[in-house]
Parts: structure tokens; C-alpha cells; sequence
């Protein structure tokens, strides 16, 4: 094995080096705190640190690479369906036709949600965002559902957790819209695909006939493939380490969903839309928001662009900006907000800043062009991506307990007071 060498005062070293399937390269110091006496390493924002091996997702962020289990996005999103990737992602194989048959038999006999949900949700107040809701109302399974909790939990008991996740988390995402628009819920169709009545409970009404637009479910069925996991970010290291500490699955999920609301990762996703309606509101000068996201004394940044990995084209926004083109055209949708986005995505990429830094759009770039154009309200924008997450998070989940990996504890470096003595209240000074 390859090794690095260390020298810190007159003790030398030697570091291991390991290599990874694709030939990234890790120097492995497990065991660099026991051998130096006490140091360790320090990387805020863990831009240069491998939290585990993986064997999920392959992500080469120069080159514009994305693969699960081995296939290539592309071919995943031409060629297969949401269903068929959560398998393959949480199973490490696509599936036989059985297989499949028998995974999409038990997803669709448990979508129903138990309506004490509804309780919940009727006390949210009006304005409630819908990812505060899901992260709730997923971690609230766990009180249904109270085996979970068995940190012993046999691997049938771990497979109905993954199931019921997976079949009613669509369940949940509609009844939370429709409690916001002050619609009744509407109930799981059973014969119906996972897009097709996904879309039917988000959109439809009971009084009347809900057709699915094939084009539409088609897009969203893309949609949550390219959406479907994504190695180490910030959600699925959140995921690894809540559920390093042996929590319910629900309970891992649910921080997952609440690390991916942030606007730097999947909220992005909303306020990408919102920028771009400012923008419009603004008068469309595009230049004065380049420039505000370009000044460091201002805390703009331009949405949907940059990435902790990619530095070039994220290969889910080439996809992503076809299946739109397709949409608006099939929806007849001449959207200016679409406009704006190409004459933006065109002028940063001439701007010696962006081109300077390797900011390119990402994936949240134009995903909210479609969820816009089919009719989702700008607030579920993050809450689709999760769903789409969701089999990820599961497989990285998975993962991570199979290899019996231990709890996640980052050590720090202490730059606080020293030791000083308690002063009583009456002699304190302010400093
Ligand atoms: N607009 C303006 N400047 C930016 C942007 C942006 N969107 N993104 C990065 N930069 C600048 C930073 O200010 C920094 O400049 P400096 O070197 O002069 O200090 C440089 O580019 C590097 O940026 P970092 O913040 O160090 O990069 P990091 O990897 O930590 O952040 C992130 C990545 C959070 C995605 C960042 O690019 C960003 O905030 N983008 C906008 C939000 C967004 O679109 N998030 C979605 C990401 S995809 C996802 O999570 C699903």
C-alpha cells in the first residue's frame, strides 16, 4: 500500500494512502491522532475531507460525472424510472422484473398515512412552510410506528421502515398542500403509478376527474431520478450522522429534510425563483444583480449557481434545462422568468468572475422553471427535491449501518478563555 509521510517535529509518519475505484485518493488518518500524540486535522466545511468510503454514488466534479451504482445519470434518466433507481440505489443492483414488480407491489400497498396526521397538520398556522411540515410530519411516523425505535431492529423491520418512506412521503407532501389551500385531502390511487398519483393527490380534487398529463409525470419522474442522491452533501452527512448515533431511520430522514431547506443547498430551489422574479420586479437590469452578487460587502449570492463539487456544467442542469424546454412547449408556457434565466446564465458565464471561480448552474437552476410551469407553488419546490432525495438518504443510511461505522464525533481545536475563576454577580464589570 501507498503511503504519505508526516513529519511533525522529529516524529515521522508514515500515513496510508487509499485509492477508490475510480482512483480518487485519500490519505486514510484513522489512526493520525493515537500516532501523533494527540493532533488531529482541521477543515471547517470539510472541503477537503472524505467522511467515509461509498460505494453509491460516483461524483467527479472537473469532469461533470454523476453515476449510481455505476450508471450514468444520463442513461438512468433516458432509460429507467424513479422506482427503479430508489432500488438500485438502496440495493446496490436493478432490479429483475420481479424484483421490480414485488418493490412497486409494496410501495403501492402503503401509501396509505394514518389519519391522526391530519391532527397535526390542522394545527400548523396558515403560513407554516411545507418543509417544517415534512420534517415533522416524517419524524411524527416514528410515533406510529414505535418498533422503529429498536436500535436492535431485525433487517424485515428496517425494510418496512424503507417502504413506508418511501410510499408515504407523496401522501404526506399533498395532504400538507392541500391543508395550505384549504382543500380537502385527497386519498392514494392505488393503481395508479408513483408520479401519476403523486400528481393526481397533489392537483386533483374528489369532485372531479384528475387526468395525468404523461409529459408532466414524466418530467417529475425525471426530475426525482436526477434528484435521487448525491454522495456525501450536506443532507446526507446529516442523514450518515444522526443515524451514526443509532436513532429511528424517521428521525434521520427528518434532519436530512431540515439540512436540505437551507437556501445553500436544496432551498435554492425557491429562491432561485424568487431572484429571478426580483430581477423582473427590478425591471430586468441584470448587470445590477450580477454585480450585487459579485460585491463581498453583499451577502447575495446568484442562486442556483456554484457548487461545493462541480466545477464545471452539473450534468443534472444540462438534463434538466432539455426536459423544461419540453414542458413549457407541451404546456404552451412563454415564461419571462425563463428569459431572464438564460440571459443570466449567459452573462455569468462570460463574467471573469464566475468564469474565474468555476461558477456554473446547478441543478436547482432550472428545476423550478418546470415545477413552476406544471403548477407547484414556489414553497414546494424543496419539498420535491426531498422526495426525490429520499431513496438516497435511505441507501447512504444503509450503508453506513451496514458498515457498522461509529458515531459520528468531529473532534475541534479550543480557541476559547483559558481557565479563570467565578466572579459573584455583584463584583462583575462589563467588558
Ligand atoms: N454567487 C456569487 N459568488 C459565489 C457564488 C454565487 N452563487 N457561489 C460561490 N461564490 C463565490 C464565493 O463568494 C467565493 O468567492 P471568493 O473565493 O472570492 O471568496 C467562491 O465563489 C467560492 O465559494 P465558496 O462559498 O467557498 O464555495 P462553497 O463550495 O463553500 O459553496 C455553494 C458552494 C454553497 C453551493 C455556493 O456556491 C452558493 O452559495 N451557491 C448559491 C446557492 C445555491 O445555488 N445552492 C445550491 C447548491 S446545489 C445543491 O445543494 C443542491
Amino acid at each position: 500500500m501507498a503511503t504519505a509521510k508526516l513529519k511533525i517535529g522529529r516524529n515521522e509518519l508514515e500515513i496510508p494512502i487509499i485509492k477508490g475505484t475510480e482512483n480518487e485518493k485519500a490519505l486514510d488518518i484513522s489512526k493520525l491522532r493515537a500516532s501523533s500524540g494527540g493532533i488531529v486535522t482541521l477543515d471547517t466545511g470539510y472541503k477537503n475531507t472524505g467522511a467515509t468510503t461509498s460505494a453509491i454514488t460516483f461524483l467527479n466534479g472537473e469532469e461533470g460525472i454523476l453515476r449510481y451504482r455505476g450508471y450514468p445519470i444520463e442513461q438512468l434518466a433516458e432509460k429507467s424510472n424513479f422506482l427503479e433507481v430508489a432500488y438500485l440505489l438502496i440495493n446496490g443492483e436493478l432490479p429483475t422484473k420481479k424484483e421490480f414488480k414485488d418493490f412497486e407491489h409494496e410501495i403501492t400497498t402503503h401509501t396509505l398515512v394514518h389519519e391522526d396526521i391530519k391532527k397535526f397538520l390542522d394545527a400548523y398556522p396558515e403560513r407554516t412552510h411545507p418543509m417544517g411540515q415534512l420534517c415533522a410530519m416524517i419524524c411524527s411516523l416514528s410515533a406510529f410506528y414505535p418498533e422503529s425505535l429498536n436500535p436492535y431492529r431485525s433487517d424485515e423491520e428496517i425494510n418496512n421502515t424503507v417502504i413506508r418512506l418511501i410510499a408515504k412521503m407523496p401522501t404526506l407532501v399533498s395532504w400538507i398542500h392541500k391543508r395550505a389551500k384549504g382543500h380537502p385531502a385527497m386519498y392514494p390511487d392505488n393503481s395508479l403509478g408513483y408520479c401519476e398519483n403523486f400528481l393526481k393527490m397533489f392537483f386533483g380534487l374528489p369532485t372531479e376527474e384528475y387526468e395525468v398529463d404523461p409529459v408532466i409525470a414524466n418530467a417529475i419522474d425525471k426530475l426525482l431520478i436526477l434528484h435521487a442522491d448525491h454522495e456525501q452533501n450536506c443532507s446526507t452527512s446529516t442523514v450518515r450522522i444522526v443515524g451514526s448515533s443509532h436513532a429511528t431511520l424517521y428521525a434521520a430522514i427528518s434532519a436530512g429534510i431540515s439540512a436540505l431547506w437551507g437556501p445553500r443547498h436544496g432551498g435554492a430551489n425557491q429562491s432561485v425563483i424568487e431572484m429571478l422574479q426580483n430581477i423582473q420586479n427590478d425591471g430586468g437590469n441584470l448587470q445590477k444583480w450580477l454585480d450585487k452578487a459579485k460585491d463581498k460587502s453583499d451577502p447575495f449570492r446568484l442562486m442556483g449557481f456554484g457548487h461545493r463539487v462541480y466545477k464545471n456544467f452539473d450534468p443534472r442542469a444540462k438534463i434538466i434545462k432539455k426536459a423544461s424546454d419540453e414542458v413549457l412547449k407541451k404546456l404552451k408556457i412563454d415564461d419571462p422568468l425563463l428569459n431572464i434565466a438564460k440571459r443570466m446564465e449567459e452573462a455569468a458565464l462570460k463574467d471573469e468572475y464566475f468564469v474565474k471561480r468555476k461558477l456554473y448552474p446547478n441543478v436547482d437552476f432550472y428545476s423550478g422553471i418546470i415545477y413552476k410551469a406544471i403548477g407547484f407553488p414556489t414553497e414546494m419546490f424543496t419539498v420535491l427535491f426531498a422526495l426525490g432525495r429520499l431513496p438516497g438518504w435511505i441507501a447512504q443510511w444503509k450503508e453506513m449501518m451496514k458498515d457498522q461505522q461509529p458515531i459520528g464525533r468531529p473532534r475541534q481545536i479550543y480557541i476559547g478563555e483559558n481557565e479563570r475563576k467565578y466572579t459573584a454577580i455583584s463584583r462583575r464589570k462589563k467588558k
